[in-house]
C-alpha cells in the first residue's frame, strides 16, 4: 500500500567500480575545489588505503590541503571540533573522507561546524540551521560496507562526559559525492566483514518494516537484502573476491539510502544504547539484537517480514513456505544468517558475549527508551519491554 504521504531524497551522485577513486580528482574539479583535507584513521593508513587515494589525487593534480588522520573508533565533540579547526588553518576548501563510518560521521559533524561558523558542534545540538546553508563539498569513501554512511544524512557522534552518542539527521549531511571502489575493502577481515554487513542488513531490514517505509526506500532494501543474501557469503569465504567486495559495498549503500528515508527502528536504538553505556561495535549489536528485535515486531510487522522472506533467503524457499509461516521463515532466515557468520567469521550472537553483563540491562534500556530511532519502529514498546528483549539477547 503507497503512503498516504511520503518523502525521499538520495542526492548523492555515486561512483562504483574497480576504479572509482581515479574519478575524484574529477569529481573535485566541478565542485571547483583545489585544497580538500583527508579525514581518515591512523590503521587505514597502515593497511596502505590511503596510497589509493593519494596516487589517484596526485596523478589528477590536485594538492592535497591537510591529512586528518586522528579519528578514533568510536569519534567524539572534541575530535569534530578539532578537525574542523584544521581544516580552518590549512585553508582547505572540501572534505574528502576516507574510512568506515566513525571517519564518515566525524566528517559530517566537521562540516556542520564549518557551515554554521561556529566552533562547538554542541552549539549545534538540536539545530535545523545548517539545512538552509550551503554545506562544505563533500566527498566519501567507505572502507567498510556496513554503515551507509556515504549516502546518508545521519551522523552518530559520542558524546564522552555523558557517555550517550548524539544523533544528527539533516539531508543536507548528505555527502556530495560517494565512491564504492572495492580496493578499499578487499583487505578488510572476516570479522569486521561479518560485522558491518549484518549492521547493513539490519538497515535494510529495519527500514523496510518501519512506519516511514514508502516504495523507494522498499526498492532499495529489497535490493541491498538480495546482494547481501548473495554476496555476503562469498566476500566471507574470499575477501580477495573484487566483484564480491563491490556488490556488498553496494549493498551498503543501497540499504543506507532506503533507512537514511525510512529510518530505523528499535534495534538501532538498542544498539546505539549498548554502544553508548558499553562500547558494543555497532554491527555486533545489529548481528545480536535484529532477530529479537524482529521477534517483538512480528505482531504489527508480519506481512512486511513475510514479504521480506523473498530476499532473505531466494525466490525458491519463499514460493514453498506457506503464506502464513514466512514472517517466522524470515527471522529463522535471519538467525540462520548470524548462525553462518558466528561460524564463519566469529561473530558473537549474545550480547554477554561482547562483555554486557545482567547489571547494565536497565541502564541500555533507559538509553533505548530516549533514542530517536525508537520514534519509527513499527510497534510501540513499554521500556519493560526493551529490558525483556536484552534479557533474551543475553
Ligand atoms: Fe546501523
Amino acid at each position: 500500500m503507497i503512503p498516504s504521504y511520503y518523502e525521499f531524497s538520495n542526492r548523492a551522485k555515486v561512483l562504483s567500480g574497480e576504479a572509482a577513486i581515479d574519478h575524484i580528482p574529477f569529481e573535485l574539479k566541478v565542485m571547483e575545489c583545489a585544497r580538500p583535507i583527508i579525514v581518515t584513521n591512523k590503521q587505514l593508513i597502515e593497511l596502505g588505503l590511503l596510497k589509493v587515494v593519494l596516487r589517484a589525487l596526485a596523478e589528477g593534480g590536485v594538492q592535497v590541503g591537510a591529512i586528518y588522520d586522528d579519528v578514533p573508533v568510536d569519534s567524539s565533540v572534541a575530535v569534530v571540533n578539532d578537525l574542523a579547526a584544521v581544516y580552518r588553518d590549512q585553508g582547505c576548501d572540501a572534505i574528502l573522507a576516507v574510512g568506515g563510518g566513525s571517519v564518515l560521521d566525524t566528517a559530517k559533524g566537521a562540516n556542520i561546524v564549518l557551515t554554521t561558523g561556529s566552533e562547538d558542534l554542541n552549539e549545534q545540538m538540536g539545530n535545523e540551521i545548517i539545512v538552509a546553508r550551503a554545506m562544505v563539498p563533500f566527498i566519501a569513501v567507505p572502507t567498510t560496507a556496513g554503515t551507509g554512511s556515504e549516502v546518508t544524512g545521519a551522523a552518530v557522534i559520542k558524546d564522552i562526559e555523558r557517555h550517550t552518542k548524539m544523533g544528527f539527521v539533516s539531508y543536507a549531511l548528505v555527502p556530495d559525492v560517494a565512491v564504492l571502489d572495492p580496493r578499499m575493502t578487499v583487505g578488510l577481515p572476516p570479522r569486521l566483514t561479518a560485522s558491518t554487513g549484518m549492521d547493513a542488513l539490519t538497515h535494510a531490514v529495519e527500514a523496510f518494516s518501519c512506519r516511514q517505509a514508502n516504495p523507494l526506500s522498499d526498492a532499495y532494501a529489497r535490493a541491498a537484502i538480495d546482494l547481501v543474501r548473495e554476496y555476503l557469503p562469498l566476500v566471507l569465504e574470499d575477501g580477495r573476491n573484487a566483484s564480491a567486495r563491490l556488490a556488498m559495498a553496494n549493498a551498503a549503500l543501497l540499504a543506507g539510502v532506503s533507512f537514511s528515508n525510512s529510518m530505523v527502528g528499535i534495534v538501532h536504538a538498542m544498539g546505539h544504547s549498548c554502544g553508548g553505556q558499553c562500547s558494543v561495535a555497532h554491527g555486533d549489536a545489529m548481528g545480536i539484537l535484529l532477530p529479537h528485535g524482529m521477534e517483538f515486531n512480528v505482531d504489527h510487522a508480519g506481512p512486511r517480514y513475510a514479504e521480506l522472506l523473498l530476499h532473505l533467503a531466494g525466490p525458491e524457499v519463499y514460493a514453498s513456505t506457506p503464506a502464513a509461516d514466512r514472517a517466522a521463515a524470515a527471522i529463522e532466515t535471519v538467525r540462520a544468517m548470524l548462525q553462518f557468520t558466528h561460524e564463519r567469521a566469529g561473530m558473537p550472537t549474545k550480547l554477554s558475549e561482547v562483555g554486557v553483563t545482567l547489571e547494565q540491562l536497565p541502564g541500555i534500556a533507559t538509553a533505548a527508551m530516549n533514542d530517536g530511532s525508537m520514534t519509527f519502529n513499527p510497534r510501540y514498546a513499554e521500556e519493560s519491554d526493551v529490558l525483556q528483549i536484552l534479557k533474551a539477547a543475553l
